[in-house]
Formats: C-alpha cells, structure tokens, sequence
C-alpha cells in the first residue's frame, strides 16, 4: 500500500511530539485516512544535535534535499520565527504539498498570502496549532462563523505567561526560575522574551483577528504588553485583595475598528479566567445567535500541540471525502481505495 509522505520541518518539542505521535497513533490516523502516515524526512539546524532511530527518514539540515524527495505529500511546519519558515512553507506549497504549521510568529505575518498561494494550488494549509496549544480554537471559530457574527475574542493565550504568574503565586518561586523551568518543559520560545513580553500572545491575536475578522488591527489600535514588570509584592498584593494578575488578549471589532489589548489584567473570582491556572489557556468568544463560549486546555507542550498538528492533518483531506461519517467496517472494506481518493 502507498503511503503520505510527510516531512517535517523541525526537530524540538513540537517536532518530536508530532514524531511520536504519528508512531504511536499511526493506526487510529491510517484509519481516516485510507493509507499509512510515514515521515519520510527531518529538517534540523544542527544535525550534530540529533539521531534518528529509522535509518529510512533522511535527516538534513538542508531544505534543498527536502524538496528533492519525489512523493512528498506533506509538510509540517515546526521551526521557530518568521524567516526561513516563510520561504520554506511557500516553496512547499510551491511544490504541491499540502503545509501545517505551528509557527505562529510566521503564519501572523505571512498567513493570508500563503493561503492565497495555497488555493491557486490546489493544496491546503492547517494551522490550528499556531493558536492556543491543543484547544481546537481555529476549527472552533470556522465553526461557529458559518452562521454567526462574532464581535468579541478575549483569551489566555501564551501558557508560559499563565505558568509563570501561576507559580509566582502559589509556589512563591522567583520569575527567573518559573521562567527558566518553563523552558525545560517546552512551553516557552525559543526566544523567551516573546513569551514575557506578550509578542507571542499579539502573533496569536493576529492570527485570530484574521480568522474571525477577515483583517489585522491597525498598528495604533494594537497595545502589547507582557508580564516581565510584575513583581511578586504585586502578586503577592493582588492575592491579599483576592486578585490574580492574567495575561489576557482582547480582540473587540468596533464600528470603524479592530482594538486589540495584551496585557496583564486583574482578574476577581467572578471572571472565567481567574481560575485558568498554569499552563492552560482559555478563549471566550461572544456570538451573536450563540452567545458566549469559553473553551480551555493545554495551551503548550509536546503532546497538546503534537495533538493539534494531527487533527489539522486529517481535516486537510476532510473536506474531499467524508470519511469520519463511515463506520469502521466500510472503512477496512474501501481501504486503498478510499485513500487514493483523498490524495
Ligand atoms: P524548539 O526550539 O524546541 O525546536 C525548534 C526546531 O526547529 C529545532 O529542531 C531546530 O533545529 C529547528 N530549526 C530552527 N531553526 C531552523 C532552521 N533555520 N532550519 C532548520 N531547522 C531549524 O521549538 P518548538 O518545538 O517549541 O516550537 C516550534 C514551533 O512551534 C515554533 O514556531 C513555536 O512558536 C511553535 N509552537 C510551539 C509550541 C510549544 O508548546 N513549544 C506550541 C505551539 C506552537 P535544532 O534542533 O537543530 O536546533
Ligand atoms: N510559547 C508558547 C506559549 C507556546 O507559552 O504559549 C504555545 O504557543
């Protein structure tokens, strides 16, 4: 049986959960799709740094080699910042690939144009880890536009600033060493100062703006602000008060405009987010016909993100066959069949 053939670019935590996760789920993927899921090669900065147990999965540091592989079905953006990410996800789709990406700090800037570039050639772009970890909030969104107007997005969206303000607190730890021991657990960027100064929130918000709005805010209706100035007496104080400081984006469409804060914000126990404690996120959207929903999760890490770049994986087929209505003996009965369809 053919396989899809995917490369993936980047080998850190998001890399490797996506990795595992195609090991170690490849039945319950294969089974959507009709055909095996292989990753067919690895493209690293510093190939010194890394070893791959299948010698089958070339593992480069040049993304020429990656171009060259005759087949490639997929390519998984994971590699950090806005150059050569750009230039590597349009040369892919360039190529035919299909593209998911979890490199927000790219897709903020250069989203739209890649989409664009996608349509003309017939393949399709995922992204549902650029934003909030491994709550589905793209899908979520597409979702509910369908028939809904959505005014207003309000959210915890950068885990690392919610797990530093979180142990601050309780933990009554210092920020250097939160900080430090939330890059050991893969939540922060590899520049942290994204992180703590609420860059990575404002890409993820222009993310969302797009998405929901169809357009950026303005740069005079953008303020961005991180946590890096809290102190823990200011924690300490807000706590005295039943207060907890939280790093909230607010994404309002107002008559003329699209205002977007990001900001540390007091928050009383009466707000949704004061209970959203370390490395979760949470997104409130307000709807017309629907209302309010607010959905909340893992905003990083390997698995929850890993999580959200296979879901996009799947969905690139989706809207070409409606597999997932089938039971799972239709499925065993159409096998090849069904995945030569979707590619
Ligand atoms: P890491 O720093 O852990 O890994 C980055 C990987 O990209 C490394 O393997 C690195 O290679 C490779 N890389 C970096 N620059 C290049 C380059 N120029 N050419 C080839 N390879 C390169 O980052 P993460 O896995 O944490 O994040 C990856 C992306 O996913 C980022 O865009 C991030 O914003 C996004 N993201 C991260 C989440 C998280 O929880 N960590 C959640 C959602 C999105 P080498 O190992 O050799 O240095
Ligand atoms: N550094 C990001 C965060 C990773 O802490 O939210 C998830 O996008």
């Amino acid at each position: 049986m053919s396989s899809i053939n995917i490369a993936l670019l980047g080998f850190g935590t998001v890399g490797k959960g996506v990795f595992e996760t195609i090991e170690t789920h490849q039945e319950r993927i294969q089974y959507y799709l009709g055909k095996p899921v292989k990753i067919v090669a690895v493209l690293v900065k510093n190939i010194t740094k890394h070893h791959l147990s299948d010698s089958e999965v070339l593992l480069t540091d040049n993304f020429e080699d990656v171009m060259q592989i005759p087949n490639l079905d997929i390519v998984i953006d994971a590699i950090c910042g806005k150059e050569p990410g750009f230039t590597y996800i349009k040369r892919s789709i360039e190529k035919g690939c299909h593209v998911v990406t979890a490199n927000k700090e790219m897709f903020a800037f250069h989203g739209q144009e890649l989409l664009s570039l996608a349509a003309k050639q017939h393949v399709s772009v995922g992204f549902e880890a650029t934003v909030a970890g491994g709550i589905p909030i793209i899908q979520t969104l597409r979702s509910l536009l369908k028939v809904n107007r959505i005014t207003k997005v309000e959210g915890i969206i950068n885990g690392t600033s919610n797990y530093i303000l979180t142990n601050m607190r309780e933990q009554d730890l210092p920020f250097e060493q939160v900080l430090a021991d939330a890059q050991n657990k893969g939540y922060a960027e590899a520049n942290p100062t994204n992180d703590i100064e609420g860059f990575d929130a404002l890409y993820k918000a222009l993310v969302l703006s797009q998405v929901v709005f169809g357009e950026h805010p303005e740069e005079e209706n953008i303020i961005r602000k991180g946590i890096s100035q809290i102190t823990q007496e200011q924690i300490e104080n807000a706590a005295n008060l039943g207060l907890k400081f939280k790093h909230v984006v607010k994404l309002e469409k107002q008559e003329n405009h699209i205002q977007c804060k990001v900001q540390p914000v007091l928050l009383s126990n009466a707000h949704p987010f004061y209970s959203i404690e370390g490395v979760q996120n949470a997104v409130s959207i307000n709807a017309d016909i629907v209302g309010n929903i607010t959905l909340t999760g893992p905003g990083a890490g390997k698995l929850p993100t890993a999580s959200a770049v296979i879901e996009d994986l799947l969905h690139l087929f989706e809207k070409h066959d409606s597999v997932r209505l089938h039971d799972e003996r239709q499925l065993e009965d159409q096998g090849e069949e069904v995945g030569q369809r979707l590619i």
